[in-house]
C-alpha cells in the first residue's frame, strides 16, 4: 500500500486557534490570522510505516554527498554572545584548545589556547584594547600573532562563532558556507547546545533521515511525508504537521540540506514561518580516554514571519527563547539516542548498510 494511501484519511480542517489558547492581549486582527489546523494526532496503528522509504542506502547517499562538500576547515565554536568584550574564553575543538577574544572593534580573534610562555590555558584572561594578557605572568598576545603564537581563522556570523582549523581533506576557505537566513533584525533567535558521544556524521545522518520524525517525535510532528519529486541526495523536501497539541497542528513544507559536511539546515519554504531556519552544526571535540568521540551539537533556531503578528513575538523574544530552546532540547534528547546508537553500531561493525 502506498504511503499516500496510508495517510490519515480524516479530513484536515483548517481553523483558527481556539480562543482559549491565545493570549487575551493579542489584537483581534492577529488572532484571526494565526493559521493552525484541527488535525488530530493519529494513533500508531493508523500511521504509515516509513521504514521502506528510509532506506539505509538512501540515507548513506545523502550523507556521502554532504561529506563531499568542502567545509573549508570551519567549525562552529559557540554562540556570538559567549565572547564578551574584555575577557577570553576557550573551547576544545577537534582535539585542540582554542582561545577566543574580541579586538577593540569587536572583531573575533581565535588561536591556540595555550600560552607560549609556560602553557597556561588562556581562559578568562583580561583583554585590553586588542591585546590579551595571560593570567599567569602577563604575556601579551595580539590578534595578528607573533613568532611564538599564530592566530586561526575566525568568523562571527551574528549568531554563532566559527574557527577555521586545519582539517584532513579540507581546503581552507575565507568564510564558512552560511545557509540563507531571514533578516536577523526581524527574527527571534534561540541557540541550544548539547554534547553527544558520537561523530559529526552521526548527527548529520540523523537529520538526513526525516522519515523518523513522526514515529520518533510524535510530540512534535505528525503526517510527515517526503516529497520525492522535490528531493534528491542534496535536498529533502518534507510536508509535515508541527504539533501544538494532540488535536491542533501547523502544516508546513520544509527543505533539509547540508551547506557543509558538519551542518544541516531545515528551511521552512511554505506555511507559517516561511523563511525560518533551524541550523544544526556538529563540532568534533576530540576522543576521550576510552577512545570514544565526543561531538558538540549547536542548534540555532531563527524564527521569522512576514505576519504583522510576528512583531509581537519579536517583542516577546526574551520569553520565547527558553521555550524554543526547550523544544529543540527535547528533540535532541531523542535524536542523540539515535546518533549515539548509530555511532556505537558503526564501531561494532553492526550498522546496517
Ligand atoms: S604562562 Fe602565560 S605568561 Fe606565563
Ligand atoms: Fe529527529
Amino acid at each position: 500500500m502506498s504511503l499516500e494511501a496510508r495517510r490519515d484519511p480524516r479530513p484536515v480542517r483548517r481553523s483558527f486557534l481556539p480562543t482559549s489558547l491565545l493570549p487575551a492581549s493579542l489584537p483581534a486582527a492577529v488572532r484571526s490570522r494565526i493559521p493552525i489546523s484541527r488535525v488530530p494526532q493519529p494513533p500508531e496503528e493508523k500511521m504509515a510505516p516509513t521504514w521502506r522509504q528510509a532506506r539505509p542506502s538512501r540515507i548513506a547517499a545523502s550523507l556521502a554527498a554532504a561529506q563531499a562538500t568542502n567545509s573549508g576547515g570551519w567549525l562552529v565554536a559557540g554562540v556570538s554572545a559567549d565572547v564578551p568584550a574584555s575577557t577570553s574564553i576557550t573551547r576544545s575543538i577537534a582535539g585542540r584548545e582554542v582561545v577566543f577574544w574580541r579586538a577593540s572593534d569587536g572583531t573575533l580573534v581565535a588561536g591556540p589556547g595555550a600560552c607560549p610562555h609556560l602553557g597556561a590555558l588562556l581562559d578568562r584572561c583580561a583583554v585590553v584594547g586588542d591585546t590579551l594578557f595571560c593570567r599567569w605572568h602577563g604575556y601579551a598576545l595580539e590578534p595578528a600573532g607573533d613568532r611564538t603564537w599564530s592566530p586561526y581563522r575566525a568568523h562571527d556570523d551574528g549568531v554563532l562563532i566559527w574557527v577555521g582549523l586545519p582539517m584532513p581533506g579540507e581546503s581552507p576557505t575565507d568564510r564558512p558556507a552560511l545557509p540563507p537566513r531571514p533578516p536577523l533584525g526581524g527574527a527571534v533567535t534561540a541557540v541550544m547546545v548539547e554534547k553527544g558521544i558520537c561523530e559529526p556524521q552521526d548527527v548529520i545522518a540523523n537529520r538526513l533521515d526525516p522519515w523518523h520524525g513522526a514515529w520518533f517525535h510524535p510530540y512534535s510532528f505528525s503526517h510527515l511525508v517526503v516529497d520525492e519529486s522535490a528531493s534528491n541526495d542534496r535536498v529533502l523536501t518534507v510536508d509535515v504537521m508541527f504539533r501544538l497539541s494532540r488535536t491542533w497542528g501547523i502544516p508546513v513544507r520544509a527543505e533539509f540540506f547540508c551547506p557543509d559536511a558538519r551542518s544541516i539546515v531545515m528551511l521552512i519554504v511554505d506555511g507559517e514561518g516561511a523563511g525560518s531556519v533551524v541550523e544544526t552544526h556538529a563540532t568534533p571535540v576530540g576522543v576521550d580516554a576510552n577512545g570514544n568521540s565526543a561531538t558538540i551539537i549547536t542548534e540555532a533556531t531563527i524564527a521569522y514571519s512576514e505576519r504583522s503578528g510576528f512583531r509581537l513575538a519579536h517583542w516577546l523574544a526574551p520569553a520565547l527563547r527558553p521555550v524554543m530552546r526547550r523544544t529543540a532540547r527535547r528533540l535532541w534528547v531523542d535524536d542523540l539516542v539515535y546518533a549515539e546508537r548509530r555511532y556505537r553500531l558503526r564501531n561494532l561493525g553492526e550498522y546496517p548498510e
